[in-house]
């Protein structure tokens, strides 16, 4: 059965990368979005599309802006009870938290609770897709697509690998992790919305042959991800070095297993040598800027401008439980306050694309999710621009002196948002939030 409805406010979208094109997004202040069984039909001015779509649902969100979906591309979602906890530097962190929290997922009820927790947080904050890790049981990985699947949330995840330097109820065996990721792509990938990410956690935990295994089962399965951390913090990093010798960089030991490819996501990247950020451009590999985590865990400075000039692939993300936020508006705003401690004003185009078709573009997924293009599968937001008092007051004073653009609506999300700008979330056409 036919299933139009047309919702009406402001639209915004990309169409393009604002780094590469002029005019590479649409804006239309009096617009529509029209979606047809979860799909996108078309946007025009709703002067236009009134005409033309008499007999359908008509739902009215006049002064409020309608834009994609936010796609959050690194987020550990067993990490959602103990966000915020005070942890020092990441490797104490790790080992004083976030493993022993971890080990609570070999319940299947316990992860599909947190599971839930952490998609309603996700909604609430606008996020409507994203790459996330599990832990290393096979129960957390279903409980996440489970509950994806539940609100038809497009979704990317897979088993945590790991075999040593972490408790040993986390660690498993290169045969087993083997076999269990093998069954769990053939039960997830490509069903539903969802899609498998291979994920070693980093090379302080996987031994050479489990990273050369998860290399091997990406060769088995090409179209899933790859997904893991580099060059986080400097005492990961010798550790790694003295792990795994002998490689002339950390880059090099992933190279060397095959892991670096261009489906491989490779969270924070801060504190990398000119010849490893040339190597993931010349891999087409994707660096996934996480600024709220590098902040609170001092981590360092992710400098953006370094990886543009290099023509390096970048997406932003959370990194939840490191990251201090669910909320992509606040993790923009820590990119672009970090941006500036590098001496780059990163412009606000350029970070919002970073969180919608950017994204999208880097996985492979931007003829379905990451902007309004008609066929796309319609993942939107409802944005109130002026949710506070302060707010309110800022664009009285942009309208007031004509300023009342689009960079500058942005600007404001990014600066001053939080989840309490978001007023509904649509997975394909359907209100979850
Ligand atoms: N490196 C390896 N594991 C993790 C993790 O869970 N969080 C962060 N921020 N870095 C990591
Ligand atoms: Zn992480």
């Amino acid at each position: 059965m036919q299933d139009i409805h047309l919702y009406k406010g402001a639209i915004f979208y990309f169409t393009d990368s604002p780094s590469e094109k002029n005019e590479a997004s649409v804006y239309i202040s009096d617009g529509a979005l029209v979606v047809e069984n979860g799909i996108v039909l078309e946007t025009a001015p709703y002067n236009k599309l009134k005409h033309k779509y008499t007999n359908v649902q008509v739902v009215d969100y006049s002064g409020y802006l309608i834009m994609p979906g936010l796609i959050d591309a690194h987020v550990h979602y067993p990490q959602t009870e103990m966000i915020g906890m005070y942890g020092r530097q990441l490797l104490d962190w790790l080992s004083e938290y976030t493993f022993p929290v971890e080990i609570a997922f070999n319940s299947f009820d316990h992860a599909l609770k947190i599971a839930h927790s952490f998609i309603r947080e996700l909604l609430r904050n606008g996020t409507t897709s994203c790459v996330a890790y599990s832990t290393v049981h096979t129960t957390s990985v279903d409980a996440l697509f489970q509950a994806a699947s539940d609100c038809n949330m497009r979704i990317i995840t897979g088993k945590t690998l790991m075999d040593q330097n972490a408790p040993e109820s986390l660690l498993e065996s290169v045969k087993i992790c083997e076999r269990e990721s093998m069954e769990l792509i053939e039960k997830w990938h490509h069903t539903g919305r969802n899609s498998y990410a291979i994920a070693p956690r980093f090379a302080i935990t996987s031994s050479p042959g489990q990273l050369r295994m998860a290399a091997r089962l990406h060769e088995l399965f090409p179209d899933t991800y790859i997904q893991t951390h580099l060059s986080e913090n400097e005492n990961e990093i010798k550790n790694a070095l003295a792990i795994h010798p002998p490689h002339s960089d950390y880059l090099d030991v992933y190279e060397k297993a095959g892991l670096i490819t261009n489906r491989t996501l490779l969270g924070h990247c801060i504190h990398l040598s000119e010849s490893e950020i040339n190597r993931l451009a010349s891999a087409c590999a994707i660096a996934v800027h996480c600024p709220t985590s590098n902040l609170f865990l001092g981590s360092g400075l992710f400098d953006m401008q370094r990886f543009n000039l290099a023509n390096v692939q970048t997406v932003i993300a959370t990194d939840v439980g490191a990251g201090t936020s669910f909320s992509m508006f606040k993790t923009m705003g820590a990119a672009y306050t970090i941006a500036q401690q590098t001496g780059y004003a990163m412009p606000v185009l350029e970070t919002f694309y970073k969180s919608t078709l950017g994204t999208a573009k880097a996985l492979a997924l931007d003829d379905k999710i990451g902007s309004f293009k008609p066929g796309n599968e319609a993942d939107f937001i409802v944005v109130d621009l002026a949710a506070t008092p302060i707010q309110q007051i800022r664009s009285d004073f942009l309208k007031q002196n004509a300023k009342w653009t689009i960079e500058n609506q942005l600007f404001g999300l990014q600066i001053q948002g939080d989840d309490r700008n978001i007023i509904a979330t649509y997975l394909m056409g359907k209100k979850v939030y």
